[in-house]
């Protein structure tokens, strides 16, 4: 087995590329990344020298690259993660959300197809998308695969919008596809601009914690690493023209989790109970800030036996205290030290 995996510098991609190149050393596992601000090799490091990885730095906007990365290797899958991932950045710029998730999606739908066709036996183009297409719930009710579309931000309108598409190439041309729409991951190497990261970071150097709006908006926590198991067990096992819901089960206003990461901040960092709260400062809403997520992943249970398996309070004190551990990192990724490291050793890729 060859597998592209695109975006495998991020956040989850990073994860999904460990667990593969660890659990499969027959696999050739190649990784795609354009190495934006919020991807970074650093991520990676422990596995990076393994005998089945490969680095590629590439974006998914050059349709020509894709091309030639096809030809050159063969690939048998592609589990397609590269995205702009951020709302509050879709907001101010909807138009690099398009370029990348949308336009960068159809240009591998392409090249999959192109490389593919007439051979579609045993190949597979999995794409990881979000519960955000769903849209916003009341304070009632779960998110299924049948759910109808409802984006309200740039960001989840630009996944929406990849995620028809790769259905239609599935419709119209055959291409063997599977799609998993996931709720909130969290979990080490999370770019520091959303929630979790931002708050662990803010309370380590005693910064005002900005909470949007009421703080009343609900998401649903999953651990990364059950997502990217759920990616394995999907790539492997999914029914191919399928989507499969992922998520924690685990839902949380943000104000209450906001406390709850105070809480045991303060006590990993030795300080005195209630310091970090003192910071939690409300700010002016996120436009169009959805209400409520919240995942009914009883197919994926039913058809393919995954289930999350991390207790919630375990994941985050995991969490904090890596972010408390890797300041090295948390300080290049800020100050984009590590972009201008990795320019030198990948500029010319
Ligand atoms: P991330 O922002 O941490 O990582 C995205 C990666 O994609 C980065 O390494 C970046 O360099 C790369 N990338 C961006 N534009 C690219 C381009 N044009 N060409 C090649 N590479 C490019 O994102 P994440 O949080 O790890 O999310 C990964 C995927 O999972 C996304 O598709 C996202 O929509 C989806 N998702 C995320 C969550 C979540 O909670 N973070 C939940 C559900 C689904
Ligand atoms: O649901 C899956 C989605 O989860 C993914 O598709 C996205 O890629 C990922 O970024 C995430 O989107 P959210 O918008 O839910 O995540 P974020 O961490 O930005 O915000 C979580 C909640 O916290 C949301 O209600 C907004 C709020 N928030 C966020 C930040 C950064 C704050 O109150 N203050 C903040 O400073």
């Amino acid at each position: 087995m060859t597998l592209l995996i695109t975006g495998g510098a991020g956040f989850i991609g990073s994860h999904v590329v460990r667990l593969f190149v660890q659990r499969y050393p027959h696999y050739r596992i190649v990784n795609l990344d354009a190495l934006t601000y919020a991807g970074n090799l650093a991520n990676l490091r422990d596995i990076e020298q393994a005998p089945n990885y490969t680095f590629v730095r590439g974006d998914i906007r050059d349709a020509i690259l894709l091309d030639n990365l096809f030809e050159e290797y063969s690939f048998d899958a592609v589990i397609h993660l590269a995205a702009e991932s951020h709302v509050d950045r879709s907001i101010s710029h909807p138009l690099t959300f398009v370029e990348t998730n949308v336009i960068g999606t159809v240009n591998l739908l392409n090249a999959a197809l192109k490389h593919w066709e007439g051979r579609f036996d045993g190949k597979r183009f999995y794409h990881v998308s979000t519960d955000e297409v769903y849209g916003s719930l009341g304070s009632e009710g779960y998110f299924t695969e049948e759910s109808p579309y409802d984006p309200r931000s740039p960001y989840s309108a630009s996944k929406a919008a990849s995620d028809h598409f790769v259905r239609a190439y599935f419709h119209t041309y055959g291409l063997p596809i599977v799609l998993s729409n996931c709720s909130n991951n969290y979990g080490p190497y999370q770019f520091p601009e959303k929630l979790i990261p931002l708050m662990i970071n803010n309370i380590r150097e005693g910064r005002p914690l900005p909470v949007y709006g009421d703080g009343r908006n609900v998401r649903d926590w999953l651990w990364v690493i059950d997502h990217a198991e759920a990616v394995d067990t999907i790539l492997h096992r999914g029914r191919v023209g399928e989507t499969y819901n992922i998520g924690g089960n685990n839902e949380w206003a943000n104000i209450d989790l906001v406390k709850f990461l105070c809480d045991l901040t303060d006590e990993l960092l030795g300080r005195s109970p209630g310091t970090a709260r003192q910071l939690i400062t409300f700010v002016k809403d996120r436009p169009g800030h959805d209400r409520r997520y919240a995942i009914d992943a009883s197919k994926i249970r039913r058809e393919l036996g995954w289930k999350p398996s991390m207790p919630f309070e375990v994941g985050l004190r995991t969490t904090i205290q890596w972010y408390l551990e890797n300041t090295e990192w948390l300080q290049y990724v800020i100050s984009g030290e590590y972009r201008v490291y990795y320019e030198k050793h990948y500029g010319n890729l």
